[in-house]
């Protein structure tokens, strides 16, 4: 039996995720959290709603934690994960883009593993799989471009959050719903594959593919790119990470090949410009996508909250990371004051934004 331990149960994730336990004989749901919802609908024999993860963990004793805390409020379950060498099945993206070099070192002591569930950095691993670091050419994410893809600035300046949450393909959590409009999931995305894979940004690319159904390719030296393909269902990527390397079956059909379409294009960066920031706190480095990352969830928080317009969600993050100087997070204490700090800076800024 695998005890698997679910932080962030009650979500979109976190659901799915129940149900490709409750499918699996070899799988035993050991400990389930929430941030405030109740856990009375959920089987585990150590639950907790709000408070420390690391204590539940600690309880717990899982073989695999499947983080899918949103936002940075999953760092501190991350790094412990990490820390102990337990395989880390990493939905909550925030923490490895905020935690990055702190996270890779708790990884390298600890001796576990980061298995994604993120469906493009679960098709990159999985193309990636057995292959030597020098063979590969480029990583290309792709996204489905969003509810607002080919939008001018002109047409998002009224964008509501209704329209921000109607997303064309994927069924999500309102924040990372948000993300994929504005593009900053991409953004954090880039960030998320840089930290995983251990490639420089410049060879990490974003491609368009609005039926999500191509999740991801690598390029390779010889000219040959990979890609990994499949109908948009988290509970792949969630099984995937769950039973790995067994692969077991979900109840998806087989992906009808003469029915898809597969067009691809290049992202419009200039429009949605917080894929450019990402990409700027990602190669400053230090503080710089922690930073990132805390300005984005309040510009996210107020956005949806219809304190912010669409175009004040950059605006924000930008102002943060101009007033970030990029150092290092030496230790935890760093990273919190770096994410405290950005969040102030964020705050300050929705005022004028
Ligand atoms: N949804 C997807 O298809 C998808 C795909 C790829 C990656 N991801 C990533 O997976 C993560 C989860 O996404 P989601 O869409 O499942 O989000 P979601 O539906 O909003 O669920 C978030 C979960 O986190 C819990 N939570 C929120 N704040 C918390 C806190 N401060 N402390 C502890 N727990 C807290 C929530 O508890 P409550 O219910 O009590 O609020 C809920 O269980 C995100 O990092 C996202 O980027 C999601």
């Amino acid at each position: 039996m695998k005890r698997v331990a679910l932080l962030g149960a009650t979500g979109s994730i976190g659901r799915q995720a129940i149900e490709i336990v409750e499918a699996h004989p070899a799988l035993e749901l050991c400990a389930a959290s929430s941030g405030s919802a109740p856990l009375d609908a959920v089987a585990a024999p150590f639950k907790q709603v709000g408070g420390d993860l690391t204590e539940l963990l600690e309880r717990a004793e899982p073989d695999v934690v499947l983080n899918a805390v949103v936002g940075f409020a999953g760092v501190h379950a991350t790094l412990w994960t990490l820390e102990r060498g337990v395989d880390l099945a990493l939905a909550n993206k925030e923490s490895l883009v905020a935690a990055g070099e702190l996270a890779l070192a708790a990884l390298r002591r600890g001796g576990g593993r980061i298995l994604p569930v993120d469906s493009e950095h679960s098709a990159l691993f999985q193309c990636l799989e057995g292959r030597a670091p020098e063979q590969v050419d480029t990583l290309v994410l792709t996204g489905s471009g969003g509810p607002f893809r080919g939008w001018s600035r002109a047409e998002l300046e009224h964008v509501t959050p209704e329209q921000a949450l109607a997303h064309p393909t994927w069924s999500m959590g309102p924040k990372i719903t948000v993300d994929s409009a504005t593009l900053a999931n991409k953004g954090l995305e880039v960030i998320e594959a840089h930290f995983l894979f251990g490639i420089p940004y410049d060879r990490i690319e974003v491609v368009v593919q609005p039926t999500s159904i191509v999740h991801s390719l690598v390029r390779f030296r010889d000219g040959a790119a990979l890609a990994h393909l499949g109908y948009p269902d988290m509970r792949v990527p969630i099984s995937y990470a769950l039973t790995y390397p067994e692969r077991a079956a979900t109840p998806l059909p087989p992906l009808d090949l003469a029915s898809l379409t597969l067009a691809f294009s290049t992202p419009d960066a200039e429009t949605f410009a917080m894929l450019a920031l990402a990409r700027e706190a990602g190669e400053r480095g230090g503080t710089a996508p922690c930073v990132f990352n805390a300005a984005n969830e309040i510009a996210v928080a107020a956005f949806l909250e219809g304190r912010l317009p669409f175009l004040g969600i950059p605006e924000v993050v930008g102002e943060a990371l101009a007033a970030n100087d990029g150092a290092p997070a030496r230790d935890v204490d760093d990273l919190l004051d770096a994410d405290r700090a950005a969040r102030e800076t964020a705050a300050k800024a929705l005022v004028v934004a």
